[in-house]
């Protein structure tokens, strides 16, 4: 990174604000082309700021109309004004009052930043640096301020009108066709928080009693005609609501809750205080239009904007270095609330799978970065995986660290101490050093160093002395801007496994030099501090196989000696099932690594028998079908790629697995076309984890059927797709018809696409099916479809269901030798980033892998980021990613 980067924005830089805004009215009067904002702001100067210092309000393409200090016009030469600044060189010393009237044009607005259209609504999203498009702010989060918003539009076309906070008044003006409401947000927030909603919805109602009482209005606002659509996002926000209080005794503190869905929205969803804006995708669901996979995403989703209301907005974050003070501690609660909500094993495994496929991806490549960074240049390109699922395994870690009662006093602490203000990690970290009285100082360090550690255990037995040794190391590989690691504090969940499968009582030799701790024996938790450390366990009657990272306790990479039978018994015998899932996973990657690096096949075939024994077994005695299906799901191409680590070829890697998987099916294939009948329910759909389990191992078992016999697969799915009651059975189906090239699978895609057009969330499935085809010829077709009326490169949804899904769900076609997939990607960026910046900068990281590839593949992707860096005029989202990529 350049030093003299003027982009360049530091921790180490944060200062004080000069300014505070205690209090904000907004008068926002809706059009089309011509909205005007009128904000008065509540100014003084604040006591630890910079006395004398000049007032520096933000704004991003901004047209001022005028300014008013205390009620008088302020002549222009009192302050300098570009549509990115407004310099107020010298500001009364006493507290002041400045309005600032502004002109927008929402529908000229296609970064969906700010205020904006979609559909026939207006709505905006102000995270991270939004709101300075929609008047001239101190648009950072440690400014917290009381909002009054007031409302006006023409009431044929916006009869609802929504904001933050509570609804205090609303009416008509009197001899025009406009109306207005009132609102008041009475808890002092982040302007990042602020959100304005109006249009003709559709609205579904439901109340809500907290735990102390008080009554809640609930309500979800949709386009007109998808209200029943709704119903199962209604249920999840009341069961969210719920477990707040009964997990955390967190209540909710306004008189009505808001929920909007909208068709154009850059990401998942946005926890506004009080009005939540959501992408539809992450409301909507009926059995016909939804799959399990969006029920669950939806559940999530809802929870996790929920769940902000404490964890972001009572408690937000001082500076967007902090972000993962809300985003990863939120993803925590979310992942929690899931766990408690369906199965807490399947979570878990759920869970370490995106970790490891996402983050541990981003870890590996150009872009990694801490999970609190200390330098950004634009801050959207750090709503990652590390920010959000490593951040949320480190308040996991430190759960294990300090024991659940410990961990329960700290985050009560944490609500106690810092409600109603702008936070640090280290205001977080400090509440558990009271709770648990441990110096957590070495613990921090996992927010700053980058990179995913490597953990290495070798077991040795001394059958005489009946003692089983094991040697602990751990290293982290240097990431850009980080060459030198230092050792972090791993906590490792272990136990021992007997030959006979029972668990064998953790014994060592305590306090000693090297010792484990009483405590350490029996949590059953060693904690690694340093770079290698040995433990001895003592009365260890055969040599018994290890289980280490159990409930994955840590995000690091395991490295193992276990031999395959070690492998094969621990996933069917241990008592952890994180372990188990991982025991299998393990020995996939073996099996697929060395396949992929094309060592001698012959001396694998034994090996792969076992395997497929191994699972056979499981399957005949396993009781817990999702489980089971997370077994039979190898990792994935990407996760092997990671593991080969240079000089990948995606197709070996592909072939490897594909082989793998039709191993698999003919090994059991007894016991999945028994599964694939028996499962088959014709009870009416329903979305509850138990039900959306047996179909997920359902549709594993009918996927490995396919892939060792394509006639019959085509048969059965052919069947399934046809028969289906729900899109969960039907796009399975579909999915598995994709990967068998011939006429059956463009019938049923036209059959699909002529039944479900103009439902766009249905639409875009089959936009991903089709995308990520992994066959030649795949590129031609989303070309194709890309000029189809299914597609449009201004909604985020359709980009990232075609085009992303490419980039990032097609590893072979993404990375075609002949550079085709790198240029079509790069060619999308450019057509994208002037009008949505933070899109295409998304997609464009799907080049993060870009220096794994062998040399043949490098040479294209390198040339396509370089011919990206060379254009003119980047956005700086895009030109960011860009550089570090190349860096
Ligand atoms: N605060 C974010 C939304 C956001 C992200 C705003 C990036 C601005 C930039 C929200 O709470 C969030 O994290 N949403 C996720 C989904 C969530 C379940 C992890 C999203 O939008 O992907
Ligand atoms: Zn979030």
């Amino acid at each position: 990174m350049r030093t003299e980067d003027p982009q360049l924005v530091r921790l180490a830089d944060y200062r004080p604000p000069d300014f505070l805004i205690d209090r904000v009215a907004l008068d926002i009067k809706l059009d089309q082309k011509k909205t005007r904002v009128t904000s008065r702001l509540s100014l003084r100067r604040n006591p630890i700021g910079r006395a004398g210092a000049p007032l520096l309000l933000d704004g991003d393409e901004l047209l001022l109309l005028g300014v008013t200090l205390d009620g008088q016009p302020l002549d222009t030469s009192r302050y300098a004004v570009t549509p990115e600044k407004f310099t107020f060189a010298e500001p009364p010393e006493a507290p002041f009052e400045l309005e600032i009237e502004i002109e927008l044009d929402p529908s000229a607005n296609t970064k969906l930043m700010g205020l904006y259209r979609s559909g026939s609504a207006y709505c905006t999203q102000c995270e991270a640096e939004g709101f300075r498009r929609i008047t001239y702010f101190l648009d950072r989060p440690d400014i917290l301020s009381v909002y009054t918003t007031r409302v006006q539009a023409d009431r044929k076309e916006a009869p609802v009108l929504l904001s933050n906070g509570n609804p205090v008044e609303h009416g008509d003006i009197p001899n025009s066709s406009m109306h207005y409401a009132i609102w008041y947000d009475p808890f002092p927030k982040p302007c990042y928080l602020f959100a304005l909603v109006g249009g003709d919805l559709g609205r579904i109602g439901d109340t809500f009693t907290t735990m102390s009482g008080r009554k809640v209005d609930l309500a979800i606002y949709v386009e007109h005609g998808n209200e029943p659509r709704a119903a199962y996002a209604m249920d999840a926000l009341k069961r969210a609501m719920r477990w707040d209080e009964t997990a955390y005794g967190r209540e909710y503190d306004l008189d009505v809750f808001n929920i909007v869905a909208v068709s154009d929205f850059n990401m998942g969803a946005m926890e506004n205080k009080g009005l939540n804006i959501f992408n539809d995708k992450y409301v909507l669901a009926l059995p016909e239009t939804a799959t399990d996979a969006d029920y669950a995403g939806i559940e999530r989703v809802i929870a996790h904007e929920y769940l902000h209301n404490w964890t972001g907005n009572r408690i937000t974050c001082r500076d967007w270095f902090q972000l993962c003070l809300k985003e990863g501690l939120t993803v925590f609660r979310d992942q929690e609330f899931t766990a408690d909500q369906r199965s807490r094993a399947v979570q878990r495994i759920a869970d370490v799978r995106t970790l490891r496929g996402q983050q541990f991806s981003e870890d590996a490549g150009p872009l990694a970065h801490s999970v609190r960074p200390d330098t950004y240049r634009e801050i959207n390109n750090f709503y990652t995986a590390t920010v959000y699922e490593k951040g949320a395994e480190l308040v996991r870690m430190l759960k294990v660290l300090v024991g659940e009662d410990t961990f329960a006093r700290g985050i009560k602490l944490y609500f106690a101490r810092c409600d109603g203000t702008a936070a640090t990690v280290e205001d977080f970290l400090a509440c558990f050093e009271v709770s648990s009285g441990r110096d957590l100082s070495h613990f921090a360090l996992w927010y700053k160093q980058a990179g995913t550690p490597s953990v290495a255990i070798a077991s040795t037995c001394d059958e005489r002395a009946k003692t089983l040794t094991l040697e602990i190391s751990q290293d982290t590989r240097p990431t850009p801007g980080q060459p030198d690691k230092k050792p972090l504090i791993v906590p490792l969940a272990i136990g021992l496994i007997g030959a006979n499968g029972a668990a064998l009582p953790l014994k060592a030799e305590v306090d000693a030099f090297d010792g484990a701790t009483q405590s350490e024996l029996s949590r059953g938790v060693l904690e690694l501090t340093t770079a290698r450390r040995h433990i001895v366990f003592r009365e260890i009657p055969d040599r018994p196989v290890v289980s280490v990272l159990r409930g994955f306790s840590a995000p690091v990479q395991l490295v193992q000696s276990a031999t395959d039978e070690d492998l094969v018994l621990q996933c069917a015998c241990d008592s952890d099932r994180c372990a188990r899932w991982q025991a299998a996973q393990s020995y996939a990657t073996r099996l697929l690594v060395a396949a992929a690096r094309q060592t001698p096949v012959g001396a694998n075939q034994a090996s792969i028998a076992a395997f497929g024994e191994a699972l056979r077994q499981i399957v005949a005695t396993s009781d817990d079908p999702p489980f089971t299906a997370q077994v039979l799901t190898l990792p994935s191409e990407a996760d092997i790629a990671r593991e080969i680590g240079e000089n990948v070829d995606p197709d070996a890697v592909y072939l490897a697995r594909q082989s793998l998987r039709a191993d698999m099916g003919r090994a059991l294939s007894r016991e999945l076309t028994r599964l694939h009948r028996d499962l088959d329910q014709n009870a009416p759909y329903s979305p509850d984890a138990r039900s959306a389990g047996r179909r997920a191992l359902r549709n594993t078992a009918l996927d490995l059927l396919a892939a060792s016999d394509d006639a019959a697969g085509m048969r059965l799915a052919k069947a399934q797709f046809d028969a289906a009651t729900n899109m969960t059975d039907r796009v399975a189906a579909l999915g598995v018809l994709c990967l068998i090239e011939g006429e059956a699978r463009e019938e049923a895609l036209d059959d699909f696409y002529k039944r479900y057009a103009g439902d766009a969330l249905v639409i875009d499935k089959w936009l991903t099916l089709q995308a990520i085809i992994p066959h030649a010829g795949t590129l031609d077709r989303v070309r194709r479809l890309m000029r189809s009326d299914a597609f449009s490169m201004g909604n985020p949804n359709r980009v990232r269901a075609l085009i992303g899904a490419f980039a990032a769900g097609n590893q072979r076609q993404f990375n075609a030798p002949d550079g085709s997939g790198y240029e079509f990607i790069g060619e999308c960026v450019l057509l994208l980033d002037p009008k949505n910046p933070q899109v295409a900068a998304r997609l464009l990281s799907a080049f993060r892998t870009w220096r794994m590839m062998e040399p043949k593949r490098r040479r294209p992707a390198e040339a396509t980021l370089q011919h990206i860096q060379a254009a003119q005029s980047l956005s700086p989202d895009v030109r960011d990613i860009a550089d570090r990529s190349l860096a």
